[in-house]
């Protein structure tokens, strides 16, 4: 296992995720981890992330310095690097501009790491601090223009340092530098898949439940379902499953559910009817994030009654993942908006958690439900979020727009299949605006709502482009939306990437 200690940037789960690609376990923790937490974990090598902070700055992140003790590898990224530097007695200069985006380097004769790639090379920079003097007994392995360290190793004790991010895709031969970090100095073998990662989940569910129950919020999502799925493999009938009908729900979605999990899955599953509880408790608002937490919240109320009728129900399972905690705000991340399953938790829950998926992208969690032997239907049902509708009409949700949204939804996912496009497009769903618009029907004025249609290509939810639709079916889609559904007579394509905008409206 390769242990990567969070420092807080962004994309740190990615060189979790780069390294579980290359077939060798890893997991992300806290720098907090005391040295004897981190011997438990029995790593192979340590991997410390990119950070916004500056090693002299008084509250910047620290870990316990006995991992240079431990004998194994470490390596430092950016931040991690310079934390390295510092403390092994080199220089790191402190800068108030950040060099951001692609630079070339220059790699040394026998830079270990860097093994089998070019000379010059393209890598991604985003750092303010730099390393302007390696410490002792360490060998500078690049330079580039602006960073005369770029890349440093202690061969001796295997520790790395690099200035650039190798975790993202745009540095050239990023996948090649962790390679080398992780087989040749760590060692690691590359047989980990994810029936491994069934295997560890199932025992470590079996072991913290015991003959416990518990309760699963089952939206019938991909994560859901999956979740479900992996808990029901550990604990067959301890588990139960609970739909919620919010009454943000798409068209027909949940008698679906219903006959999938009850019908085929023959699971414990109970549907519960709360439409009005949740449209009464949405009922003027209108800020995103109040909605948010309100469903958040209402959600965990829904399954806190249920499970009181149940009774002796200890834990909840949900199907988070890595990208809705990110999101969400970390210790070390900043928040960019409450998914309804991490920023919505009420204080008062009487529930333990349980997230077996929260380390995972959702990539990750389709080749997972594959192993579990979860149907493609399921499996690659496009992501659709626990708030539902309810962000999708933006501002102030009432039944009569929730309907507007829940009948174009409806329309656009009937093209986009009969168009064959479902695999190559990440997500696609209809949002209401709070815009109207003149427009002539028959002769007469209207003056009526603008719909606006999302279609994104996406590998993990992080980021996203939005997808090349054909005119032709864009066509029919507007046609068929101002035509069938009332209150329409206007049309809009949202072609913003994520980032600046993110896949949802809210
Ligand atoms: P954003 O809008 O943040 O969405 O770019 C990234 C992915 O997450 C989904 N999403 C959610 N999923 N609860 C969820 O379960 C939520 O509160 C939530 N908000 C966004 C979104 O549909 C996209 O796939």
């Amino acid at each position: 296992m390769i242990l990567v200690l969070d420092f807080g940037s962004q994309y740190n789960q990615l060189i979790t995720r780069r390294i579980r690609e290359f077939g060798v376990y890893s997991e992300l923790h806290s720098h907090r981890l005391t040295i004897e937490e981190i011997k438990e974990l029995n790593p192979k090598g340590i991997i410390l992330s990119g950070g916004p902070h500056s090693v002299y700055g008084e509250n910047s992140f620290r870990c316990d310095p006995g991992i240079f003790d431990l004998g194994i590898p470490v390596l430092g990224i950016c931040y991690g690097m310079q934390l390295m530097t510092h403390h092994f007695g080199g220089v790191v200069e402190r800068a108030n501009e950040r060099e951001y985006g692609k630079a070339d380097i220059n790699v040394k004769d026998k830079a270990t790491l860097f093994d089998g790639t070019p000379k010059t090379q393209t890598v991604w920079m985003s750092h303010s601090d730099k390393i302007i003097e390696a410490p002792a007994d360490f060998i500078i392995e690049a330079t580039s223009s602006s960073t005369p360290v770029a890349a440093m190793s202690n061969p001796d004790k295997k520790f790395y340092g690099l200035q650039f991010h190798p975790e993202v895709r745009n540095t050239e031969f990023g996948n090649d530098i962790l390679k080398s970090f992780v087989f040749q100095a760590c060692e690691c073998t590359g047989d980990w898949t994810m029936a491994n990662f069934i295997d560890i989940e199932v025992d470590k569910i079996r072991d913290l439940v015991g003959d416990k129950k518990v309760l699963c919020a089952l939206s019938g999502g991909v994560d859901s379902s999956v979740v479900a799925a992996l808990i029901h493999k550990a604990i067959g009938d301890q588990l139960t499953c609970i739909f919620v009908d919010h009454g943000l729900l798409r068209k027909n979605e949940a008698d679906t559910v219903m006959e999938t999990f009850r019908d085929k899955f023959k699971m414990n599953i109970i549907k519960v009817d709360a439409q009005d509880r949740f449209l009464n408790k949405l009922k003027g608002v209108s800020d995103p994030e109040q909605k948010r937490k309100i469903i958040g919240n209402e959600f965990i109320y829904v399954f806190d009654d249920e499970a009181t009728k149940l009774k002796e129900i200890d834990y909840l399972a949900q199907g988070t993942l890595y990208t809705d905690i990110v999101e969400s705000g970390t210790e070390t991340a900043q928040t960019i908006k409450s998914h309804h399953n991490v920023g919505g938790l009420p204080e008062d829950m009487q529930f333990q958690l349980i997230e077996p998926l929260s380390t995972l992208f959702k990539d990750e969690v389709r080749a997972l439900g594959s192993e579990l032997g979860v149907s493609d239907e399921i499996v690659w049902r496009q992501p659709f979020p626990g708030p539902g509708l309810g962000i999708r009409v933006l501002g102030e949700i009432t039944p009569e727009k929730i309907e507007i949204v829940r009948e174009s939804d409806a329309i656009l996912r009937d093209e986009i299949k009969k168009a064959g496009l479902e695999r190559d497009i990440w997500q696609y769903f209809t949002v209401l605006p709070d815009i109207r618009s003149v427009g002539v029907m028959g002769d007469a004025r209207t003056y009526d709502y603008a719909i606006g249609i999302r279609a994104v290509t996406s590998i993990d939810g992080m980021t996203s482009d939005w997808a090349r639709i054909p005119w032709d079916v864009l066509e029919k889609i507007s046609t068929r939306i101002v035509n069938e559904v009332g209150h329409i007579n206007r049309v809009l394509y949202d072609i913003t990437s994520k980032p600046p905008a993110t896949i949802e409206w809210e």
